[in-house]
């Protein structure tokens, strides 16, 4: 991950996570409490300034570290759910201008400001399009309704990236192999060099085959596995393995993608 910081604290924490990372018992300890907590649905459970959020809080801080690294002025996430993602993401975009503004000395008034987050959904239902509308932080927010795979909608996505020059990009929409390999080729390219894509619920190729029976998605058949087919032809593409090693609960190992070239 991309580290602001070059002190001695700095250094002791990178080889920390290094050896974290690498403690096996501890990955297994990991897998027996992902697998436990996933019965009790745990990553619905909870919310962002209001709104429900499907995400593990360990992830919601990486995002964090991420927005605050990379500096985006366009988000980019593909699945919005009741919409607490990208109100997260439009926080983190006004602490971006909060900041900015102090070191300017004056305020960024956020109906003006160019951070952005676009939301593509097949279906927003009209109760989270109300509640995100109404939010605070809905002067940040655009949606769109539609498949994220639909061409109508990924010209529609190009045009909004056209105007913005660093993008980073979130995928947790359909987790179906094809699907996410489809959003891949699509919204990938958006991603600006030195940011990333992250693709959400890659640890679904690591979970009990059983975990999701109503579901198209299973192991060898999800984010996780669209991503390595996906790398295979983009060199451009990283996986950011220290963020794994850093979180070592999080719904999308392998899935913090940062685009290098
Ligand atoms: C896991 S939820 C998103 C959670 C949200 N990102 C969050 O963190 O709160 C997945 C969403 O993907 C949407 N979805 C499913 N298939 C889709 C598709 N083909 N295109 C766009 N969105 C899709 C569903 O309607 C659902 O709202």
């Amino acid at each position: 991950m991309i580290m602001t910081l070059n002190s001695q604290f700095q250094r002791d924490c990178e080889a920390e996570i290094e050896a974290q990372g690498s403690d096996q018992s501890l990955a297994s300890a990991g897998r027996e409490w992902f697998d436990r907590a996933n019965e009790h649905k745990y990553s619905y459970h909870f919310s962002w300034l209001g709104r429900p959020i499907i995400q593990y809080p360990q992830d919601m801080v990486a995002m964090q570290e991420l927005i605050w690294a990379v500096k985006p002025d366009l988000i980019i996430e593909a699945g919005i759910a009741h919409g607490g993602s990208l109100i997260l993401s439009a926080s983190f975009l006004a602490l971006l201008d909060l900041t900015d503004g102090i070191e300017r000395g004056e305020m960024i008034d956020p109906r003006a400001s160019e951070r952005k987050v676009l939301g593509i959904d097949i279906d927003i239902r009209s109760d989270n399009r109300d509640a995100i509308e109404a939010h605070p932080m809905a002067s940040r927010i655009q949606m769109i309704e539609g498949s994220s795979i639909a061409d109508d909608v990924i010209a529609q996505v190009k045009d909004v990236s056209a105007a913005h020059e660093r993008v980073l990009v979130v995928l947790d929409s359909n987790h179906t192999h094809d699907h996410v390999l489809a959003e891949l080729e699509a919204y990938a390219p958006l991603t600006s060099v030195g940011s990333y894509c992250v693709v959400f619920d890659t640890v679904i190729e690591d979970l009990p085959s059983d975990m999701f029976p109503d579901r198209p998605w299973g192991r060898g058949d999800n984010p996780k596995t669209a991503v390595w087919e996906y790398l295979k032809s983009h060199p451009e593409f990283k996986i950011d393995k220290t963020i794994d090693s850093k979180l070592l609960i999080s719904v999308a190992p392998d899935g913090f993608l940062v685009r290098t070239a």
